[in-house]
């Protein structure tokens, strides 16, 4: 089926008090695992390809995109492509070829002004070509390697009347926050500012999104779509299955040299980690 954009991907489920969720792609097996997930749980999923996936691809996005696009083509799910985390304005520029409907915009590591400033420019950028721009306030945390950020620390928890600004000055079409997730947990302990969130979904008019959801139980998932999250990022927990069957096959065949020995197991594992994400945040 044609990929389906991701703005409508997101009217859809909002308007059902829904939430969708966006798999992070680093090689072919991932994308595979995405659409096959989807496709037996018959649920609409996102296919984000982030800019640290780019570099590991040698800086070049334009194969692994073509490669995720065209599994998502023919996929009989609804899916859509999404680029993730994007700091390079080069990289921004770029979000409209492939397939790409939607970009998130990642200035979070700015100052306020300085986000408010390249999120604006970016916005407009990607309005004038059709794309739904994603960006951050607040800061997740746990990327490239950084320690888990103290969600106490001033700054680092999205404030509800800052968003609704930023939201107003930026003209971004959905907002990333920080409400005790972070990035890159291999264990799904987190637990989330559920008032916050409800705060946040009354103060800012457009979708909001969830990062760092691999680290989060069913319940607090299931918990932060009712109070208001609407696009769901996972993408550590596809890993984390991926990397389990390939130590499991290669610990029970040390001999083997064929990669597909281990990678159809691991692809395998990945689809059943989409498949119960999928039915958890879209019942
Ligand atoms: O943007 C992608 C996500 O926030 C994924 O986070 O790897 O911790 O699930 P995760
Ligand atoms: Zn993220």
């Amino acid at each position: 089926m044609p990929l389906v954009p991701t703005g409508e991907l997101i009217a859809r489920v909002r308007s059902a008090d829904g939430a969708v969720a966006a798999f992070n792609v680093i090689t072919l097996e991932h994308a595979e695992a995405i659409a096959a997930g989807a496709e037996r749980v018959g649920r609409p999923a996102i296919l984000q390809i982030s800019e640290n996936a780019v570099k590991f691809h040698g800086g070049d996005l334009s194969a692994v995109a073509a490669a995720a696009a065209a599994v998502a083509r023919a996929s009989s799910a609804p899916l859509g492509l999404h680029l993730d985390h994007v700091v390079s304005p080069d990289l921004l520029r770029t979000a409209h070829t492939e397939g790409f409907s939607s970009v998130m915009f990642d200035a979070s590591k700015l100052n306020y002004g300085d986000n408010v400033k390249a999120t604006a420019e970016a916005v407009r950028w990607g309005h004038e070509r059709g794309i739904w721009v994603e960006a951050e306030l607040g800061r997740v945390g746990g990327k490239d390697g950084e320690p888990p950020l103290d969600a106490h620390t001033p700054g680092v928890r999205t404030d509800p009347a800052e968003a609704a600004a930023y939201v107003a000055d930026t003209g971004v079409d959905a907002l990333a926050v920080a409400v005790g997730s972070t990035h890159a947990m291999t264990r799904r302990t987190a637990t989330l500012d559920h008032t916050l969130i409800t705060a946040l979904r009354d103060a800012v008019p457009v979708p909001l999104v969830l990062h760092g959801s691999s680290g989060v139980p069913d319940d607090e998932l299931r918990a932060a779509i009712a109070a208001g999250m609407t696009k769901i990022n996972i993408g550590t927990a596809l890993n984390t299955a991926f990397t389990g069957a390939v130590r499991d096959h290669l610990a029970a065949h040390p001999d083997v040299v064929d990669p597909r020995k281990y990678l159809v197991p691991a692809r395998e594992a990945m689809a059943g980690t989409v498949a119960h994400f999928l039915t958890v945040v879209s019942p």
